[in-house]
């Protein structure tokens, strides 16, 4: 078999990227997926998910022949680098799910030699990366360090940003054994961005509390928007109040806090907690906003049962195709539950979602749910005066519009416009 420079395991969100930007920096590159569907959309050259520049650089890896694909995961041993960006859910029991690490593990067991350098870059619970140094010890007899290499230098850029942060964000390699760290600190230093060696461990922790502080950073913000709702106080005002002149940090902004990663992460570190229940706490709060938006539409519009609801953005955030784990869809399902007539709209998913005027035309309510650019400014809110009227009720906990109000009629947000929102 011809020899790679470089495999990865699993071309999701992480992993393809990751693949396309070492190709483009040179290297020869198999990319490993059990999904038939990505494999020929990669092998034919097409992103199969939004990336921001994942496309130009894709056309030129392609062009160069220097990014092949397979099937199989014992194919990653044709690289001396082996990088798995598998995905790790967590169980419902609060703890993490390694079955796809295993199992590709498991795949590859037979087929390591002395020399490969196996690198964990999914996110995983403190101990995973002494966990499969000890399985390729246990079964294989290796010594880790010496003859393999093994390391984790966790992915810590955000969607959406991969191909801007590649090369600027420090990375951190967490080896077993000096060794190991030096090996994949070297795979890694082709970015150009800092190498930062520490112990799997620090890696570990490293990763999951840079996810947890943004968790619990927006649960704040969220937790606010709730209080103020109870106490008849403007949330925004409050934010203003708290960070004008403030040389103490400053609190972020509400909004629908989700995502495949935020909404896991935290239960690595609660699967141990010195704190049982405090990052619990914290995902409880940001679980309780669509159930928040959907109270505070029932307690001005009564029952939402048969009334015309617009949904828009179904993503987790903002300007991303990424639906997985979005609260976008629990609100969604909340609002049927209330016996609604949902409509969704949401120009950027693969999903099928009415168009804009369809979902908003004769709205009750219209909810901005994922923070597009396409929903921003005065002159969505003015089009949706004139498709909903000036009755309707517009639900903006991420202030999108730039009016400054979670929950506020279409006639009084164009008072407060001066002028800007013209009503029909
Ligand atoms: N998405 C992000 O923004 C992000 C950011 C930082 C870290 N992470 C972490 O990176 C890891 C990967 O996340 P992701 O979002 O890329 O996941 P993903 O679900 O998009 O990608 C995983 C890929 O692995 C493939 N796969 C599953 N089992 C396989 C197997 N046995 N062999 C080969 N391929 C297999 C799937 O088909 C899929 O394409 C996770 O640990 C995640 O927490 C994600």
């Amino acid at each position: 078999m011809t020899p790679v420079d470089v495999a990865v395991i699993g071309l999701g969100r992480v992993g393809l990227p990751l693949a396309i930007s070492f190709a483009d920096r040179g290297l020869s590159v198999l990319g490993i997926d059990i999904d038939g569907d990505r494999l020929a959309s990669v092998r034919d050259g097409v992103m199969p998910f939004a990336e921001p520049g994942a496309q130009d650089a894709l056309d030129r890896v392609h062009a160069a022949g220097r990014l092949a694909v397979s099937d199989v995961v014992a194919d990653a041993a044709r690289a001396e680098n082996i990088v798995i960006t598998l995905g790790t859910p967590s169980f419902s029991h609060i703890e993490i799910d390694i079955t796809d690490i295993r199992s590709a593990l498991d795949d590859l067991l037979g087929h390591l030699r002395d020399g490969h350098a196996i690198v964990l870059r999914s996110t995983i619970a403190p101990g995973t990366t002494e966990f499969v140094a000890g399985y390729l010890a246990k079964h294989r007899g290796f010594v880790i360090g010496e003859e393999i290499f093994v390391a984790h230098a966790p992915e810590r850029i955000a969607a959406g940003r991969f191909f801007e942060e590649i090369g600027t964000l420090p990375c951190i390699v967490g080896g077993v054994g000096q060794a190991s760290g030096e090996r994949v600190g070297s795979l890694f230093e082709i970015f150009g961005a800092p190498i930062v060696r520490t112990s799997p461990v620090q890696a570990e922790l490293a990763k999951i509390w840079t996810n947890i502080l943004r968790y619990a950073n927006f649960a704040l913000p969220n937790l606010l928007m709730m209080d103020c709702e109870q106490h008849g106080a403007n949330v925004f005002d409050v934010i203003e109040l708290i960070n004008r002149d403030y040389p103490r940090g400053g609190i972020a902004m509400p909004g629908l806090t989700g995502g495949t990663c935020l909404r896991k992460d935290f239960a690595f570190s609660e699967e141990r907690s010195n704190a049982p229940g405090m990052l619990l706490a914290v995902s409880r709060v940001n679980e309780s906003v669509p159930l928040f938006l959907v109270e505070g539409m029932k307690r001005r519009l009564g029952s939402l049962n048969g009334q015309c609801i617009a949904v828009l953005g179904l993503t987790f955030k903002g300007n991303t195709d990424d639906e997985r784990d979005s609260l976008a869809h629990k609100l969604v399902r909340m609002l049927e539950r209330e016996l609604a007539d949902v409509v969704v709209h949401d120009p950027r998913v693969a999903s099928p979602t009415a168009s804009f005027e369809e979902a908003v035309s004769g709205a009750a309510a219209i909810v901005v749910a994922a923070n597009h650019d396409e929903f921003a400014g005065p002159e969505r809110l003015r089009e949706i005066a004139v498709l909903a009227g000036g009755d309707a009720l517009i639900v903006d906990p991420w202030n999108s519009f730039g009016s400054a109000q979670v929950f506020g009629y279409v006639t009084e947000l164009s008072a407060m416009s001066n002028g800007k929102v013209a009503l029909p």
